[in-house]
């Protein structure tokens, strides 16, 4: 086993220097402080002010549901009436947790509001029926105004970053995935975000576009903001239109010509993969490149290395919590996340997609495959046998540690 890894860091000589000229002044610190322990640090003013701004646990209650379709419908939720909820950057996503049977589940949802929304008291997530998902038909034929939804406080990174990112941002929406674009569309119009968003939204058919009266309102309103619509399987379009996917080529035709520009990706994972091949033709730094993760099932059968001999196996998953021993079975094309969730263990989650790291997980033994592309893992992590069991999926038999 390697104990020893080389780390290259590369910095300025004076950055260099001023750090190391801190380090006596911080020594002399330490060495006169109280060797006691911190009494009650759970009222310091800073821990009380952290703790009501970002809360682990919100309870927060329907205010009013808006059905785009059957399919797809928008819930606006809130914490206490004119409460602000806790605050968050646009294109974050909030997770809730259901109780469905036996199963204990946790599902992200962008958030589809300005995080001006959240002064008010409102956070506004949309759900779109998933062909044999779990959650999303639970929460489209069950949820009611008025009742009360377990949540946890806004999370994730697919947010703008003035010091990273272009000042124009084309986004590139699918399907559900306009979400987060709404909220950085409505951000914009508010004046909580300030950058030049050019959308390109592509849905299938007019029908399936939600919120097009608005986006439109906004475009109409904000010289900031442009919106054009691209769909898939149209014979004809109009103006503010275009027709097929989303490639390089309509992405060029869109994007300032002498200057640089970020994309941003969220939609289905046929988009991803799509996209994979059409944007290193852009040329772009990959630094201007933001895709925010796919939190859905993943179909195996497509992934490159799957052993598709293997659909349709069961898997027996021992799970070690605090010392108790559970068996519960894992059928191939689950993750190990959702085997958990469905024998009703509870397993900290957020993103499930590999990138928050709530579900690290000590791999004790067996072997799994992760898909390309989705492993964030910290290095330590993966060198001592650590995974994210919302990402992970069984090839045998498998024993894990977790909480
Ligand atoms: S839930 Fe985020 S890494 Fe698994």
């Amino acid at each position: 086993m390697k104990l020893h890894k080389t780390i290259v860091v590369k910095s300025k000589t004076a950055d260099f220097l001023n750090t190391v000229s801190m380090i006596p002044k911080r020594l002399a610190e330490v060495n006169s402080s109280s060797a006691e322990p911190a009494r009650a640090p759970e009222n310091y003013a800073v821990n009380v002010v952290a703790k009501a701004l970002h809360p682990q646990k919100l309870s927060l209650r329907i205010r009013r549901i808006e059905e785009h379709s059957a399919d797809v419908k928008s819930y606006y939720l809130t914490w206490e009436n004119n409460v602000p909820t806790p605050y968050f950057r646009a294109g974050q996503y909030l997770t809730v947790q259901l109780k469905v049977g036996p199963s204990l589940l946790t599902r992200p949802y962008s958030l589809a509001s300005s995080p001006s929304s959240a002064l008010h008291g409102e956070y506004h997530i949309m759900v779109k029926r998933v062909p044999d998902g779990f959650a999303s038909g639970y929460i489209l034929d069950n949820w009611k105004v008025g009742e009360r939804i377990t949540a946890f406080a806004p999370e994730g990174n697919f947010v703008y970053e003035p010091l990273r990112d272009a000042k124009t941002v084309v986004g590139l929406a699918g399907g559900s995935g306009i979400t987060p674009f709404l909220s950085f569309a409505r951000a914009i119009a508010d004046g909580t975000e300030d950058f030049n968003l050019t959308l390109l939204y592509g849905a299938r058919t007019k029908d399936e576009i939600v919120f097009k009266a608005e986006l439109d309102q906004i475009a109409k309103t904000c010289s900031k903001v442009k919106v054009v619509y691209v769909l898939s399987e149209a014979k004809t379009v109009g103006a503010g239109y275009e027709k097929g996917f989303i490639g390089a080529d309509l992405i060029k035709k869109y994007a300032p010509e002498n200057e640089p520009y970020s994309v941003f990706v969220c939609g289905p994972g046929a988009m991803y993969r799509f996209l994979g091949q059409e944007l290193p033709k852009l040329g772009i730094a990959d630094k201007y490149i933001r895709m925010e993760m796919s939190a859905g099932a993943r179909k195996l059968a497509d992934e490159p290395g799957y052993p598709t001999d293997l659909l349709g196996k069961t898997f027996c998953l021992t799970v070690i919590d605090r010392g108790e021993t559970t068996q519960i079975e894992a059928k191939a094309e689950d993750s190990i996340l959702c085997s958990l969730e469905k024998a009703g263990i509870a397993v900290p989650a957020r993103c499930r997609s590999g990138e928050c790291g709530f579900c690290r997980s000590k791999l004790v033994s067996g072997e799994i495959f992760l898909p390309q592309g989705i492993d964030r893992r910290r290095m330590a992590d993966v060198e001592f046998g650590y995974i994210h069991p919302c990402c992970t999926y069984p090839l045998s038999d498998v024993t894990l540690k977790i909480n």
